[in-house]
């Protein structure tokens, strides 16, 4: 049974949407996972169908509510084994380690987030844990839901060709990734830088780690700060 992703949303229809094109798609045509998409208002009781009701204590906005949201989660009938997410700007900050062990997993449940929140009983009581893509604020969390399924799919197996295997790449090593080339060989007067061309593949390696590097220190010193600093360099035999 391939990797699944069960959303509960709203907007059902928002779905595959851009999980339906290029190496997500061709890897949902294929088979190599699935997506089912379910409509929390399915699980609404009254004559209105309605889903939200205005927030105890007051205040602006409207909250999904506790009994309706907890009747579409039983309704998805996912087993014990698979996490249930809720996509939620105060939410555990997503990583990279954290999406390759949801790509590892049987694929999560995913409750979308809408309205001005969700009553805090159906979280606890449902064990939803929580998860921000970035501290901004979406309109829903449908588009944080497709983020994150898009970083587990692409790391399924049979997903990337070997010439990408996922392991070579940003973040694997903490490292933000180096700048990349092809030709012409020759862009607006500017080369190529020589190192690339010259067939020198250690050579190539080095400058690329020296330019991740660089790259980290200068943007990211958060990321940077995390990189064990290099051992010295032994004395090694002279010549
Ligand atoms: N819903 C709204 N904003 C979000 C965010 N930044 N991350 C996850 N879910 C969200």
């Amino acid at each position: 049974t391939p990797w699944r992703a069960t959303v509960l949303t709203l907007f059902p229809e928002m779905f595959p949407g851009p999980l339906g094109v290029s190496l997500a798609g061709r890897a949902l045509a294929s088979g190599l996972w699935q997506i089912e998409a379910r409509d929390i208002r399915a699980s609404a009781t009254d004559r209105h169908r309605s889903v939200d009701d205005t927030p105890a204590g007051g205040g602006p906005g409207m909250v999904l509510r506790a009994d309706v949201l907890a009747a579409a989660i039983d309704a998805a009938d996912i087993g014990p084994e698979r996490p249930r997410l809720l996509m939620s700007p105060r939410g555990r900050p997503l990583t990279q380690a954290h999406v390759v062990e949801l790509a590892q997993g049987p694929g999560p449940l995913i409750v979308c987030g809408r309205f001005e929140g969700i009553d805090q009983r159906v979280i606890d009581a449902r064990g939803l844990e929580e998860v921000s893509i970035g501290d901004y604020v979406l309109s829903g969390g449908e588009l944080a839901a497709m983020a994150l399924i898009d970083a587990c799919v692409r790391l399924l197996p049979g997903v990337m060709g070997k010439e990408a295997s996922g392991a070579e790449e940003s973040f694997s090593d903490g490292l933000l990734e180096y700048p990349q080339y092809t030709r012409p060989q020759l862009f607006e007067g500017v080369p190529i830088p020589e190192i690339l061309t010259s067939g020198d593949h250690a050579k190539v390696a080095a400058w690329r780690r020296a330019q991740s590097e660089a790259l980290t220190a200068a943007r990211r010193p958060d990321l940077w700060a995390q990189i064990p600093p290099k051992a010295p360099n032994r004395p090694g035999r002279q010549k």
